[in-house]
């Protein structure tokens, strides 16, 4: 039977140790990467299920909760996987870090883009590696990879690990096959292992493709990484729990081997129940979630050009964060942030993803129409006077 969800409902979330909903105000959270959307029911039903049992023991993956994985990458994307390309992890961003080990030592270079998600740049340096980053070119309002800085930068110093994020977070693009080829092709012909932290896959919006790294890496298999997980995709971020993808045996059993060292291999219960119903009946849910999405990115678009016109914006190819130039209304990143505050609106400051972030600003539109309205109208104010969205 069909469920219509209702992506309308306003759900009060202060007070349930929300990250995204810290205030003792009433400040409208437009910021960290979560939806103010209630989680696809099979979802909630399996985790219900799970404390009807009662009995919350020691678990781990079973066949069927392979299955489901091989299932949705195999018929969305294309991508083969056997249970023995697949591990697990409590995170992606916990992911990144073991990778930073698998393939680099302390001192080596580690290459990433500009902009680029905050953990990125974080995890290469309190692992005492060095942060190389290669800033993206904006052509036609989308950012796209510069291959020629790209290959400079891996030469001058000697770069050991490339680590891409694809979909793009904060850019919103999603690579094509030709851009991941060409990139691919690069690391090839200097022998730069590439991990492609791909959590935002499930949220491309309609007229994109998505490519998995994975599918392309045929001949370099033993230096390419996925990384994914349920958890942005179903919107179940506090659940914590990920996946890590390589099809190299000797590669897979090189990180196995890291993830020893901390004994961090397993997923908790609830983590395996929610990832096996999200992929098995969670379809639903997200279908209607993205349409809700594209709908919020076109109302926040038109009235952005309308009432904020001199506001530079991209488009997002995937999920729901906006990136936005904002450089035509402030000259300083903190006033820039706390001028927002102040009309009780929080965004993400731009600066946090890198020197490319000078002046820009992160929307999330992830949450019921009127508080979009609303926080809009407040964003407004805070540039302009008050127009109402
Ligand atoms: C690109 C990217 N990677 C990783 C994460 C977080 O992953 P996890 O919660 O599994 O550590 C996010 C969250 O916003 C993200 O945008």
């Amino acid at each position: 039977m069909m469920v219509q969800y209702n992506f309308d409902e306003i759900i009060d979330r202060r007070d349930t140790g929300s990250v995204k909903w810290h205030y003792s105000d009433d400040t409208i959270p437009l910021w960290v990467a979560d939806m103010d959307f209630k989680a696809a029911q099979p979802i909630l039903n399996a985790i219900e299920q799970a404390a009807q049992h009662g009995i919350l023991g020691y678990t781990k993956p079973t066949e069927a909760l392979y299955e489901s994985i091989i299932q949705w990458h195999g018929s969305r994307y294309d991508l083969q996987l056997d249970k023995q390309n697949i591990l697990f992890s409590p995170g992606v961003v916990p992911s990144l870090a073991l990778m930073i080990n698998v393939f680099t030592e302390v001192g080596d270079a580690v290459l990433v883009n500009d902009p680029i998600y905050t953990p990125f740049m974080t995890k290469v340096e309190q692992n005492g590696r060095a942060l190389v980053m290669s800033a993206l070119k904006e052509f036609d309002g989308k950012y796209q990879l510069d291959l020629a800085d790209i290959e400079a930068k891996i030469i001058e110093h000697k770069v050991k690990l490339y680590l891409l994020c694809n979909p793009h977070n904060p850019g919103g693009r999603v690579w094509t096959r030709q851009e991941l080829e060409a990139l691919l092709a690069l690391c090839k012909k200097h022998d730069v292992a590439i991990v492609s932290d791909e959590i935002h896959q499930d949220l491309t919006l309609s007229g994109y493709t998505f490519t998995p790294l994975l599918t392309l890496a045929k001949g370099y298999a033993h230096k390419v990484v996925s990384l994914t997980s349920m958890t942005k995709t179903f919107n179940v971020a506090g659940i914590k729990g990920s996946m890590i993808f390589a099809k190299d045996d000797a590669l897979i059993k090189k990180i196995s081997q890291q993830q020893q060292l901390n004994d961090e291999y397993e997923l908790n219960l609830f983590a395996y129940k929610v990832m096996r119903s999200a992929y098995e009946d969670g379809d639903e849910w997200l279908e209607q979630a993205l349409n809700y999405i594209e709908a919020n990115i076109d109302l926040t678009i038109s009235f952005l050009e309308e009432h904020l016109p001199d506001i530079k914006i991209m488009r997002p190819e995937a999920s729901y964060l906006i990136w936005l130039d904002c450089s035509a209304y402030a000259q300083d990143n903190q006033k820039l942030y706390d001028k927002l505050r102040d009309a009780k609106v929080e965004l993400n400051a731009g600066v946090k993803y890198g020197a490319e972030g000078h002046l820009k600003m992160r929307l999330n539109v992830a949450c019921p129409k009127a508080l979009l309205r609303e926080g809009l109208n407040r964003v407004s104010a805070a540039f302009s006077g008050d127009v109402k969205a």
